[in-house]
């Protein structure tokens, strides 16, 4: 595995790769890499013959109340991980590098991005879409790897490639989840033993609306009144930023299951903020 510090390196890289005929995969993280990662990993290495990472905490998605300087920093265990996932090119440039002085330009997503996610964190995806382009542009690979938990960032860079018409495939990775079902998130270390319990009412919450679609639940209402109930009584959470239900690509609610939907999430258990979502898809017939 080679670490690759300097853009013009990785972009040379990859570029001799593309010459001789190679694919690229590209899986985009922020490091503080764990088993959740690990699987987009294994996904991609499994269907290209180069894989690109790259670890870049991105100081432009943080919000001004977020702590961009305390995000967790682990570089030689990213390393390690990413030595046994069989990676190619682990790329971790510096913000200088990223952002040199005079940086001024920015991506700007659509509605999608002032929604759920993006309201609660204004700026959030702007930053997030700037850095992915970015990022694309320095490695273009054939197909970049997200991860489904994070739904709302992976439809907007859908949709910045479909409207930049960026030349690379999104490949949208199930949810890797902890044996109790939680999701795999870095954020799951601050969680005290007691609230790592609780947290497990989350996952459970969304799979308890998943069985009333499959009983015949199909307006949101019901569904929604389903996840609350378990979420309540056993996630406890201090606070439900939202739950709701929506249409996958576009993030707009919907009143009634006659499709694609997805149940998502916010809570909080204790001082940590957790997301996750399902998706749910209408039975084809009813009786
Ligand atoms: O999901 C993340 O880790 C980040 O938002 C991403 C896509 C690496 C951009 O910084």
């Amino acid at each position: 595995m080679r670490i690759v510090t300097h853009p013009e390196t990785m972009r040379d890289l990859a570029r001799r790769a593309r010459r001789s005929g190679e694919s690229i995969g590209f899986v985009p993280t922020m490091g503080a890499l764990h088993d959740g990662h690990a699987a987009l990993f294994a996904r991609a290495r499994g269907e290209s013959r180069r894989l690109a990472v790259s670890v870049f905490v991105n100081p432009l998605q943080f919000g001004p109340r977020e702590d961009y300087a305390r995000y967790p920093r682990n570089d030689l265990n990213d390393a390690r991980i990413c030595r046994w996932s069989g990676v190619d090119w682990l790329y971790m440039p510096t913000a200088a590098e990223v952002y040199p002085p005079g940086f001024a330009t920015q991506v700007t997503p659509g509605p999608m991005g002032d929604v759920f996610e993006g309201e609660a964190r204004p700026g959030h995806f702007s930053g997030v879409l700037t850095v992915v382009l970015k990022l694309l542009e320095t490695v273009r690979p054939d197909t970049i790897y997200l991860g489904q938990k994070d739904a709302q960032q992976a439809a907007l860079v859908m949709l910045m490639v479909r409207d930049l018409d960026l030349p690379v495939h999104v490949s949208v990775c199930p949810t890797a989840r902890e044996r109790d079902g939680l999701a795999y998130s870095s954020r799951n270390a601050y969680l005290s033993p007691e609230e790592r319990a609780r947290a497990r009412g989350l996952p459970r919450a969304l799979k308890a609306a998943r069985q009333a679609v499959r009983d015949g639940a199909d307006s949101a209402r019901a569904i929604l009144a389903e996840a609350k109930r378990t979420l309540t009584r056993e996630a406890k959470p201090d606070q439900i930023d939202y739950l709701a239900l929506v249409d996958p690509r576009t993030f707009q609610p919907l009143t009634r299951l006659d499709g694609r939907g997805l149940l998502i999430a916010a809570v909080r258990i204790g001082r940590t903020r957790l997301i996750d979502n399902m998706p749910l898809n209408a039975p084809r017939s009813r009786p």
